[in-house]
């Protein structure tokens, strides 16, 4: 599918000829790719927009929200994001931020039948859903972060409580795990309905820490246990081809052992052909890859705490953008991950949990959109990792489906130094470069496409610039 291909950057440092105002190049570096080497495919980039963030979008006046949805979705101008989490709820009320389930009564028992109820706006989350379909996402995970209160032990939505029926855990109201399987797949049938085909179905969010907000309790035998009745409910249902995800921990280490308890529980493959592993990185950083055969996804992370800042490199901060993109190139090149996934898009507020700061009528970007927007405007779902080897960036590569290949490179070191780059040995036709920096967000800069097939360009001091060559 994807032919052998070996480029090489070479180390090009400009002739001061070359430039108007001559510049000091104090370090110079050969990245080579080599396309015969492949890794994980990518799946995309993403957000969630869960509890009521997505209603933001829907209330801006419609010139901004139509700048916005390009800012997010657009593959020309705006980040190209391909991913969509959408949250599942189990509140009893859609006030505040609260996400309202699709069965507000308790049907009595178990086996009894349920009554649905589907609102068509699902907290916004339809709207935003449906635009993203516009801009060509296929990709789209439904999570819950806790079942409705009377599937639970603790007979409420929030502080923790485990799903009735799983190990160690029982009610006098029975067994619920069918009950809950059905009701995610009726949710997903809903949004199958508007246009929206959910990939992907996730039962828990960060399912050891028992929250005040919607949670449910899980370790991986348990989790194990739902496992085995959702996926041949899904099969029954003509979903097959919906991977169920497990299982949204806060970090990765609990992660791993969530993943060792669910494959103890020789469970594992039945997250089905699509299934992943996915985690959040909050209590827990991105680590080594997991030991499965499923795609790894990083679901879940923002800097929850921080002053808003639009800041692409001040002092480092967690919630700058340059900080972003050393997070999303961790995960693409030592963590395996085929997807990464920011917190939400937008959100009012003093924090960094957002990229964009969105208000009655305006929004303001953070540069960690742009950090984003920088490896998903380009490296679209399907694309094969690629050997990206040299020092002195912190380099990735990626073919896509359509032969093109995207390397972004990052540059964190300080002082006005570029590094000239040239490559040799792929016979493209042509060549872009994007850049974001403190004063640039995905500027086209130049890159030349030598006569030999080499291509060469700079990547500035605290840069991120991503070559796009094309067949
Ligand atoms: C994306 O942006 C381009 C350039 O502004 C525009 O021509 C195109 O219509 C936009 N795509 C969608 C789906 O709105
Ligand atoms: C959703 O899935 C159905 C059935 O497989 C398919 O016909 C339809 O084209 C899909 N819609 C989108 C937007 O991908
Ligand atoms: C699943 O698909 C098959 C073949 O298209 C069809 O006969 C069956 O009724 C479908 N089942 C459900 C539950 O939709
Ligand atoms: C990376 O993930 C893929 C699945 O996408 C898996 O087949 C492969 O073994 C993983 N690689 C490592 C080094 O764990
Ligand atoms: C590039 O084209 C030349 C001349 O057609 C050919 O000899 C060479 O093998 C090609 N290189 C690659 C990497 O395809």
């Amino acid at each position: 599918m994807h032919f052998p291909l070996l480029l090489t950057f070479t180390a090009l440092p400009l002739l001061a000829s070359s430039t108007p105002e001559p510049r000091l190049y104090s370090r110079a570096t050969t990245i080579t790719i080599d396309t015969s080497k492949t890794y994980q495919e990518i799946d995309g980039f993403g957000f969630s927009e869960a509890f009521q963030r997505a209603n933001l979008i829907v209330n801006l006046p419609a010139p901004k929200q139509k700048s916005l949805l390009d800012l997010l979705f657009n593959t020309t101008s705006g980040a190209g994001f391909s991913i969509l989490r959408i949250g599942i709820g189990s509140s009893l009320t859609s006030d505040k931020d609260f996400m309202n389930t699709i069965e507000p009564k308790s049907p009595g028992s178990p086996s009894a039948t349920p009554t649905y109820v589907w609102d068509g706006k699902d907290s916004g989350q339809v709207f935003v859903a449906q635009q993203a379909v516009s801009y060509g996402v296929k990709t789209f995970y439904g999570n819950a972060w806790s079942a409705p209160a009377f599937m639970k032990t603790n007979d409420n939505e929030n502080n923790g409580g485990y799903l009735c029926g799983v190990s160690g855990e029982t009610c006098k109201s029975g067994d619920w795990r069918q009950a809950f399987a059905d009701y995610l797949i009726q949710w997903s049938k809903y949004y199958a309905g508007i246009g929206v085909n959910i990939t992907h179905l996730g039962f828990l969010n960060e399912p050891e820490n028992a929250a005040s907000y919607a949670s449910m309790l899980s370790n991986g035998q348990q989790a194990a246990d739902f496992v085995k009745i959702l996926r041949p409910a899904l099969d029954a249902a003509n979903m097959s081809s919906v991977g169920i995800t497990c299982c949204d921990s806060e970090g990765w280490g609990t992660q791993g052992s969530l993943l060792a308890g669910l494959k103890s529980a020789g469970a594992e493959s039945l997250l089905g052909t699509n299934g992943l592993i996915t985690s959040h990185t909050y209590t827990g950083a991105l680590g080594a890859p997991f030991a499965t055969t499923h795609k790894t996804w990083q679901t879940e992370y923002s800097d929850l705490d921080g002053a808003w800042t639009t800041a692409w490199y001040s002092s480092g901060g967690a919630g700058e953008g340059m900080t972003w993109a050393s997070q999303i190139h961790t995960a693409l090149t030592s963590s395996n991950c085929s997807a990464y996934l920011y917190w939400v898009a937008t959100q009012g507020g003093n924090t960094n949990e957002k990229m964009v700061l969105v208000d009655a009528t305006s929004y303001t970007v953070s540069k960690r959109l742009w950090a984003f927007a920088q490896y998903s405007r380009y490296i679209r779902p399907g694309a094969i990792r690629v050997a990206a080897t040299g020092s002195g960036l912190q380099c990735s590569a990626f073919v896509n489906l359509d032969g093109s290949l995207v390397v972004p490179c990052l540059n964190t070191g300080t002082g006005a130094v570029s590094a000239s780059l040239g490559f040799k040995g792929i016979n493209g036709t042509s060549v872009t470069a994007w850049v974001t920096s403190n004063t640039q967000e995905m500027v086209s800069q130049a890159a030349n496409l030598g006569s030999d097939g080499s291509v060469s360009g700079s990547v500035g001091a605290r840069s991120l610039v991503t070559f796009v060559l094309t067949k």
